[in-house]
């Protein structure tokens, strides 16, 4: 039996950060955005009191509510993220508290771009066994606080959501029927990184400041591995599933840049109106990527019963992946 991904559900800050802002606060240019990243805005979550535990639980009520689903049937909550709001307890659990899933158990997943991907499979898994009946799998990032607002290279890509899916058996033939994940850190961990805030560097005014409490990507180096990984793992997924440009519905591509999205949809020989794309909206939203265009999709009515989907990400780490969906509507 295979794990069906049958309710959707997201969370939006209010707050959108466009390019015009940007330009009064960093040597930039919408032009220069726009034409190297595909993004237009992103949205922020102002608010101080609240993070990614408080995103994940609103997304996660919404995927409740869709599916009519009690937060107490709940069996397993799964949040993927890299910005925790503290490193303990985990998100999962302040999830698991602010909707009132007192059934179930949780952890975190740290996966950065691919730890949705990671979070999802890791969540059919268990549906799979037999051992758990309805799952929560959640992507939440509030990346804001994390990006360094004077590094023009990195603090244009990224924006704060989180969204998520309901997990539970799947009818036969349809679900999570592949997947791919691979990491390779010996060729990712010196491109892109958070090098403050853990055990390693633990906070002090000198990590402060020298500004290690945020997130340093070498954009070049990690674009060009980005291009072929995800290109390739769509290509593999393909292959693997006997799969030609036709028979795919959609490509589900996490969101870092337009033109990596673009050179996986061309390696796999679909048109653009075949691949979810709203970074233009929402910029880089880390584990938030995949479910935010899932639910898009479905929300929009474009998903029909028996649809193949293509889910790809790629990552730090580096990490990265790809997952065979055949989805059922409920
Ligand atoms: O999600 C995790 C995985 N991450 C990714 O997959 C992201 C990978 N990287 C990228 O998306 C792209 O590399 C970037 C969008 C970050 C950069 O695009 P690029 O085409 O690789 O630009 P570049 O690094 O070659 O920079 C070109 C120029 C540089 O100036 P010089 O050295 O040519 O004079 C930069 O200093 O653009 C400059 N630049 C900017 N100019 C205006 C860098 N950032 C900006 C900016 N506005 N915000």
């Amino acid at each position: 039996m295979k794990a069906a991904i049958t309710a959707t559900g997201k969370y939006l800050p209010p707050d959108k950060l466009t390019n015009k802002d940007f330009e009064k606060i960093i040597d930039t240019t919408d032009e220069w955005i726009q034409s190297r990243t595909g993004i237009r805005e992103r949205r922020i979550l102002k608010d101080p009191t609240k993070a990614t535990a408080f995103m994940c639980a609103e997304a996660a009520k919404e995927v409740l509510e869709r599916r009519g689903v009690s937060a107490e049937d709940i069996d397993l909550i799964i949040v993927a993220t890299i910005s925790p709001d503290m490193f303990f307890p985990s998100t999962a659990c302040l999830v698991q508290d602010l909707i009132g899933a007192k059934n179930a158990w949780g952890f975190d997943l740290s996966g950065a771009c691919s730890g949705f991907l990671y979070a999802l499979v890791t969540g059919a898994k268990f549906i799979e066994t037999g051992m758990h009946q309805k799952i929560l799998v959640l992507g939440g990032d509030k990346m804001s606080t994390i990006v360094d607002y004077s590094d023009r290279n990195n603090c244009i890509l990224f924006g704060d959501a989180a969204a998520g899916v309901l997990l539970e058996p799947a009818k036969d033939g349809y679900g999570v029927l592949d997947a791919r994940l691979y990491s390779d850190g010996t060729a990712g961990k010196n491109h892109l990184y958070m090098l403050g805030s853990g055990s390693l560097n633990p906070p002090t005014h000198d990590t402060v400041d020298k500004k290690m409490h945020y997130l340093f990507q070498d954009g070049k180096v990690v674009f060009k591995s980005a291009v072929i990984g995800m290109a390739d793992v769509a290509a593999e997924m393909m292959t693997r599933n006997s799969l030609t440009a036709v028979d795919v519905a959609y490509l589900v591509p996490h969101q870092a840049n337009l033109r990596i999205i673009a050179a996986t949809a061309e390696r796999m020989g679909i048109g653009m109106d075949k691949v979810a794309v709203n970074i233009d909206k929402y910029g880089n939203t880390t584990a938030a990527t995949l479910p935010l265009c899932l639910d898009e999709l479905n929300l929009e009515g474009n998903l029909a019963d028996g649809d193949n989907l293509i889910l790809v990400s790629y990552g730090a780490g580096y990490t990265w992946g790809g997952v065979f969906v055949k989805w059922q509507s409920i």
